[in-house]
């Protein structure tokens, strides 16, 4: 089967690697990809979100399936472009339809998603610019601090928690009014603060039947301690090891089903990966958000762990009888380490040759921000590679990561040294 694969981070390094242990993968491509799927597969300078480019090239290479690694195509609509063209129709497109994508596209459609579903979430109310002086009356009937949400796609930069009253609501009046992020603020979620430990959940769904797959955490922030600016994320672990069988359980009863169950009552076509957003608060589950396709880096630990045929299950997904396809999970745990550029989340510089990689012993690694110029591997993104570890607990993990790490070297690389030590 010839597959195009959309992405170029360590998530889809990851994908491809698995998706490459198929017999049923005779060809894969990667649009664009990096320097990771370039050695593995076939990188081709297709930007993911120009639907016409893309279709020019499946018709050209008899593409058999499309897998959608990052949002953007799918809240732009790729699944319904695939499907009401005649030429591209008979292609399975891997992710959920546009109005699916909303799960992740849209803060408020969520919100409304949840609610009317029943399923746990924190309290909230959305407002517009006609409705500013109302969203600060608002802000003063909830306690500190003030969870403020651009309702759009703002890269992973448009939610703002904040102490301070007054603040909260001047960055209200910033998002609403002075449009601090585009159009995404356009309408802004102002929710009840949740105190309590996140965790990420991770279901693979033709749109009636589901698998959830290993549960992970991700570390946000920049900095060790979880402090300093938000990230795409700095490390993940899988599973997660405070999640025992009664808090999957409820996970599954309570969120899951009614989830999946949601999107056949509102007639919503979905065939992909829901990545749900949770924060434990007491024991019980609550959702803080959809994404509409894996997390970056969880990926990076979550499908390693994968023992089964990743293609059959994209082919299950596409078929409609995803229950026939059995699910099997390597016990162990799986850490993954992010290396970055100096500077990330905000600037810094490209271009750096990075040194090391052959000596790497017993881990994985995912390629994200790389490239090759001139002969050599270099740097070519903010978040560089991803070293992935195996082992019979997160510790020993996490170890061989940090081991491995040490023998890597490029100008002004970052790491976050604290992976998982918050966690026993
Ligand atoms: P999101 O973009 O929705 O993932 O939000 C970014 C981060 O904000 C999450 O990873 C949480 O750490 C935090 N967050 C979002 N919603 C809430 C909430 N209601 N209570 C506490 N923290 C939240
Ligand atoms: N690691 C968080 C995300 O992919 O959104």
């Amino acid at each position: 089967m010839v597959i195009l694969l959309l992405g170029s981070g360590g998530r889809e390094h990851a994908l491809a690697s698995k998706m490459l242990q198929s017999s049923k993968c005779s060809t894969l491509f990667v649009a664009p990809g990096n320097a990771g799927t370039a050695a593995i597969a076939t990188n081709i300078p297709i930007n993911p979100t120009d639907f016409i480019e893309l279709k020019s090239f499946a018709i050209q290479e008899k593409v058999e399936m499309l897998v959608v690694g990052p949002e953007d195509p799918l809240v732009s609509g790729i699944y319904d472009f695939f499907k009401n063209d005649s030429e591209l129709s008979h292609i399975p497109v891997i992710g959920p339809s546009k109005v699916g994508a909303q799960l992740e596209g849209s803060k408020e459609f969520a919100k409304e998603f949840l609610v009317k579903h029943k399923i746990p979430t924190a309290a909230y109310d959305s407002f517009t610019a006609a409705t500013v002086e109302k969203g600060c009356l608002f802000l003063e009937t909830l306690q500190p601090p003030y969870v403020l949400k651009a309702d759009g796609l703002a890269a992973g930069k448009g939610v703002l928690i904040i102490q301070d009253l007054e603040e909260a609501k001047t960055e209200l009046r910033n998002m609403l009014v002075h449009a601090k992020f585009g159009n995404a603020s356009a309408k802004v979620v102002i929710e009840e603060f949740l105190d309590g430990i996140e965790l990420s959940c991770f279901v693979l769904t033709d749109g009636q039947q589901y698998k959830i797959l290993p549960t992970a955490k991700d570390y946000k922030r920049i900095g060790e301690g979880d402090t300093g600016l938000n990230t795409g994320g700095m490390g993940a672990i899988s599973p997660v090891p405070f999640v025992d069988s009664v808090l999957l359980d409820k996970i599954e009863t309570r969120i899951v089903k009614p989830t999946v169950e949601g999107l056949q009552k509102d007639g919503i076509e979905y065939k992909g990966f829901i990545f749900i957003g949770l924060i434990i608060v007491k024991n019980e589950p609550i959702v803080i958000e959809y994404n509409v396709r894996m997390g970056d880096p969880e990926t990076e630990v979550v499908i390693p762990r994968i023992k089964s045929d990743l293609v059959e299950l994209f082919q299950a997904v596409a078929n409609g009888n995803l229950n026939d396809v059995s699910l099997a999970i390597d016990q162990r745990s799986a850490t993954t380490v992010m290396i970055v550029s100096g500077g990330y989340p905000e600037e810094y510089e490209k271009g750096k040759e990075i040194f090391g990689l052959d000596k790497m012993e017993d881990s994985l690694v995912y390629h994200a921000g790389t490239k090759i110029e001139n002969g050599k591997l270099v740097t070519n993104g903010g978040r560089v590679l991803a070293i992935t570890s195996f082992g019979n607990d997160f510790q020993e993990a996490i170890k061989k990561s940090y081991q491995n790490i040490d023998k890597l070297h490029f100008d002004k690389m970052y790491f976050r040294k604290d992976i998982g030590k918050d966690l026993k």
